[in-house]
């Protein structure tokens, strides 16, 4: 599938911008989107970038549109664009906050399946391979859907959807030679977990049975880049992780 257009959101930073890197230094070509700006140097050169919101339906349907325009059509997708809000179900401050909740969903649940929606179905007027394929959808879900914490209600709720619309999605799309395959990951160090203070990223690396620090986003890319060569690979959730089961806290 060389030289064919993936589209990764979320490219504008860390795991995105890892898997965009990965699969442009394999021949793929990508159409990098994000609600932030791209830095054009962040990307690979064979990158176009677009700006949206992945929780936006007609904007995404917009874009896939114009990305099968521009690259001749899509051949992949790469889901990585989310976001984090923390907060207990209820806490001193009271219960924990509706929109919050509901922000993390629309991300996180809706703009995954929306991307999956739009550009699957660019992805089903493809020709097919001579195995029958015509696509691959790679999602991110994450550990905390297995082992969510304190405080990660929102997040896990949304990442256990992720890994559980997995099965389903492969299902659907079997028929149009369309594989759905999510990874789950651990502690990885990009942007997100930048903010973290020395030592509480000392503590967290600790929690990691090996290797106990925190991952290098280019081992996602290489996973993202792996689930696209192996042709077997589907309606699967893998976890990415380094051992790591998380406590409580
Ligand atoms: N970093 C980790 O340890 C880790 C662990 C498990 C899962 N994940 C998941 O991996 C994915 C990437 O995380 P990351 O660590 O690279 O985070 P990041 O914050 O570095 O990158 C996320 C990107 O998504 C974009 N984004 C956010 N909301 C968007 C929207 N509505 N529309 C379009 N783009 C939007 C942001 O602008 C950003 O560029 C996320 O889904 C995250 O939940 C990360």
């Amino acid at each position: 599938m060389s030289s064919k257009a993936i589209i990764v959101t979320g490219a504008a930073s860390g795991l995105g911008q890892a898997a965009a890197r990965a699969l442009a230094d394999n021949g793929y070509r990508i159409a990098a989107l994000d609600l932030a700006a791209i830095d054009a140097a962040a990307l690979p050169e064979n990158a176009n970038s677009y700006s949206v919101d992945v929780s936006e339906t007609q904007a995404v349907d917009a874009i896939c549109a114009q990305v099968a325009q521009d690259f001749g059509g899509i051949h992949g997708l790469v889901n990585c664009a989310g976001i984090v809000k923390g907060g207990k179900l209820v806490s001193r401050k009271g219960p924990h906050d509706a929109e919050a909740f509901k922000q993390v969903i629309a991300v996180n649940v809706f703009g995954t399946f929306n991307l999956m929606r739009a550009a699957g179905a660019l992805m089903a007027e493809n020709e097919p391979d001579t195995d029958g394929a015509r696509g691959v959808i790679v999602n991110t879900s994450s550990i905390a859907a297995y082992d969510g914490q304190i405080g990660q209600i929102a997040y896990a709720a949304s990442k256990g959807a992720v890994a559980s619309m997995t099965l389903p999605a492969a299902r659907d799309m079997a028929s149009l030679g369309i594989r759905v395959v999510s990874i789950a990951p651990g502690i990885f160090d990009t942007p997100m977990l930048a903010g973290l203070p020395e030592d509480v990223r000392s503590a967290l690396e600790a929690t990691v049975p090996f290797p106990a620090k925190l991952a290098d986003p280019a081992d996602f890319g290489a996973m993202a880049l792996h689930i696209f060569q192996n042709k077997t690979l589907n309606g699967e959730v893998i976890r990415l992780d380094g051992a790591l089961r998380m406590a409580p806290q």
